[in-house]
């Protein structure tokens, strides 16, 4: 087993998973703890240029199962080349996304089922599972209106599209949704669901649940 903790952040699009990551891997490095922190799809240059391909709404739309096949194509990539050299080095490893939500939105809001993300997730990644998964799950409407803007600001300010899954309808997005707390509700040893409250509220009660598990990494 690797020797170094495996921590996941979950959510709908514009919940505030990248926000918290940071957040995290700022007070965690701020106490001397080895930290890699990283996101999917992308995080290895292969990575980064599937993400392309699959964000990128001016681009052709992949069909459903070629999508699932992207995206443990990055995971796998990722788990090889960043997650697991982590891991033996003892390292945190914050990932901002990992196998939930494939199950959430291909399995849920692509209509795929969890059974085929499951059976992917062990035969591409070896079924490597999170020690503990922070899933952000504040109010719907909110949480999607915040990605949209994100992305129109960063679209003005680079030229990068990242809009295929925030041009999906709200249907789409509710399945996700119920996907992820079916998630949580199979397994509450791994899974800790927060709702709403401020950036730093939010950190707070995150940094408290993470504590417990820091006693297996060295600082
Ligand atoms: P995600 O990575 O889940 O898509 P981000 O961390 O990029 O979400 O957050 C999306 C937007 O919402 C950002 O502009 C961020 O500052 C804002 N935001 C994040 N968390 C909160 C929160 N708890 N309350 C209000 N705004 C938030
Ligand atoms: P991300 O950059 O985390 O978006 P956001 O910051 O808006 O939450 O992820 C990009 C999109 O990719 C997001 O809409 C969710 C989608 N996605 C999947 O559909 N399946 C997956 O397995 C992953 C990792 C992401």
């Amino acid at each position: 087993m690797p020797a170094g903790l495996f921590l996941t952040f979950e959510g709908l699009d514009g919940s505030g998973k990248s926000t918290q990551c940071r957040l995290l891997r700022d007070r965690l490095a701020a106490r001397g703890y080895p930290v890699t922190a990283t996101r999917q799809p992308g995080g290895t240059r292969m990575g980064d240029s599937i993400r392309g391909l699959l964000l990128d709404s001016r681009k052709e739309s992949p069909s459903p199962h070629t999508e699932l096949a992207l995206m443990f194509a990055d995971r796998a990539q990722a788990v090889s080349e960043v997650i697991r050299p982590a891991l033996e080095e003892g390292h945190i490893v914050l990932c901002d996304r990992f196998t939930d939500s494939t199950e959430a939105y291909q399995g849920g809001g692509r209509r795929l089922g969890s059974r085929i993300v499951l059976e992917l997730h062990g035969l591409l990644c070896g079924g490597l599972q999170p020690d503990l998964t922070l899933l952000l799950l504040p109010d719907f409407d909110r949480c999607l209106a915040r990605a949209r803007q994100r992305n129109a600001r960063a679209a003005g300010a680079t030229g990068q599209d990242e809009n295929r899954f925030e041009a999906e309808d709200s249907a789409f997005f509710r399945r996700v949704f119920e996907a992820y707390r079916e998630i949580a509700r199979r397994e509450p040893g791994r899974v800790v669901e927060f709702g709403e409250g401020s950036i730093e509220e939010i950190h707070r009660r995150i940094a408290e649940t993470v504590e417990p598990r820091l006693a297996a990494v060295r600082g």
